[in-house]
């Protein structure tokens, strides 16, 4: 027989039809005649209900099916007299797919700590919490390539593999097939010409460079990749490995830049409200009861823009007492981030024209000298969701920043030709999808929103 996904049958007022469904058991109540087993097959939050007349099934049959396993039950639609569900499945026939030891399984009982699921992330994607949160990081990942492909935006893969360090910042992690117990030197140094690509080579820590070459001959272009950073801060928002949505548009300045990012994350947001109602509802009973409210917030409010030299000021004279001091010329805390979005503002922040110290070589540089065109998008108990600017398209303050870094010129020979041929005004963002996971599952640590989180001595799924 066909199944049928839980999702469609609880839809249904097919009564007295045969219906099949495979699941797994969430759980089993038995009382002296008949069973009660709540089926979930991961297409909805809600389970189904079957009805097992036990005298009708072989003795202790019933006794392997046990919460976590895995069965096929074909039976009759029936509505149902129990209150929370509408159908139920009169059970006829069970099959057995897959026992699970109530002894051994760690899911036997419920409400389990996030600590603990994260120690069995094997196994937490038949929790009711990461089901939710699987199927909005794909209803995210769908609503992030609807947004662009709507707008003509042209999707570019960037290159996970790369020579270049886009954000300078040096928290790479190294690709090789070098023999670490004999590596390669010559004049004391590595000999990386003996590597596998004759050059020294990481994983990326943004697409964007490879983005902007793109941009430079199609226009509208986003990338949509993981990303790698060895940065080794064990926070509740950072991932040493993690997804990030890159769009890069020829001809925006840094007001088109913010103006997309605005209806970018607005979108987002308002998709996962339409679309997710079911498993939003249930992340909003169980972890935040604000969630529904504050993610319509973020749809019906402008977000506020001001620039880091007025940031700067408004926390200094807050008279707040922060962890770390606010000086102009120094990187914003996420404290400091945060007071600004939850303390004074109340609402989304995009904060611009950083000092140009605190920001990457590759961002365009202000008349003043001092500052640079970029832009971070700041959310409520999230801190930055996006970094992004207006891009430097000027050849020679391009070269003079990188040789005032000590950048290896020549290794960005291909960067820089991009404005030496038929250069043009752009600008870009990175959106980290793990932070927008965040702010619309209202989960607390980032290692709940991403299936196997990669953190500093964690990589065991
Ligand atoms: O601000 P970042 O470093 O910007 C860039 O990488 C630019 N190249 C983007 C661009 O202009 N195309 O990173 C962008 C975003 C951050 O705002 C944050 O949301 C996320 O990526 N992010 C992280 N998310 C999880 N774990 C980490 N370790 C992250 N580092 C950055
Ligand atoms: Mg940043």
């Amino acid at each position: 027989m066909l199944r049928k996904k839980i999702k469609d049958i609880l839809n249904s007022t097919e009564y007295g039809s045969l219906v099949c469904i495979k699941g797994w058991v969430r759980s089993k109540r038995d009382s002296k005649n008949v069973a009660f087993l709540a089926i979930n097959d991961g297409s909805i939050i809600h389970n189904i209900q079957a009805v097992v007349d036990t005298p009708n099934f072989p003795e202790d049959y019933l006794k392997d099916v046990q919460t976590g396993a895995c069965v096929c039950i074909t039976g009759s639609l029936v509505q149902s007299q129990g209150k929370g569900q509408s159908v139920e499945i009169q059970a006829k026939t069970i099959e057995i797919y897959g026992t699970a030891d109530p002894e051994t399984f760690p899911l036997q009982k419920k409400g389990h700590s996030l600590e603990f699921l994260r120690e069995i992330a094997h196994l937490r994607p038949r929790t009711n919490t990461f089901g939710a949160i699987l199927r909005m990081r794909h209803a995210m990942a769908f609503a992030v390539h609807k947004f662009f492909n709507d707008k003509g935006f042209v999707y570019v893969h960037t290159p996970i593999i790369t020579g270049a360090d886009c954000e300078g910042a040096g928290e790479m992690f190294r690709v090789t097939t070098m023999d670490l117990k004999k590596i390669p030197v010559a004049d004391g140094q590595v000999d990386f010409s003996k590597d596998f690509f004759g050059k020294e080579t990481s994983l990326t820590v943004s697409g964007q460079l490879n983005g902007e070459l793109a941009a430079m001959a199609l226009g509208e272009v986003y990338t949509f990749g993981p990303t790698f950073r060895a940065e080794n801060s064990n926070t509740s928002r950072h991932l040493a490995e993690f997804w990030m949505i890159e769009p890069e548009v020829a001809f925006n300045e840094l007001e088109d830049n913010m103006n997309l990012a605005e209806e970018f994350l607005k979108y987002l947001v308002k998709y996962a409200l339409e679309n997710c109602k079911d498993d939003l509802e249930f992340l909003n009973n169980l972890y935040d009861k604000e969630l529904i409210q504050k993610l319509n917030f973020v749809v019906d409010n402008n977000f506020i823009r001001l620039t880091y030299t007025e940031g700067v000021e408004i926390l200094k004279q807050s008279g707040h007492k922060f962890e770390y001091k606010v000086e102009w010329g120094t990187d914003l805390q996420s404290e400091h981030e945060r007071y600004l979005v939850e303390k004074h503002f109340k609402k989304p922040v995009i904060l611009t024209n950083y000092p140009k110290e605190i920001k990457a070589f590759y961002m365009k540089q202000d008349a003043d000298g001092k500052t640079v065109r970029a832009m971070d998008v700041l959310f409520p108990g999230i801190g930055e969701i996006i970094g992004g600017s207006q891009r430097e398209e000027s050849y020679e303050k391009l070269l003079n920043r990188v040789r005032e870094l000590k950048m290896n010129e020549k290794e960005l020979w291909w960067y820089l030709d991009t404005r030496k041929f038929g250069t043009a005004p752009h600008a870009g963002f990175g959106l980290g999808f793990e932070r927008l996971m965040l702010f619309v599952t209202g989960m607390s640590n980032i290692r709940d929103v991403i299936p196997f989180p990669r953190t500093p001595q964690n990589a065991e799924f």
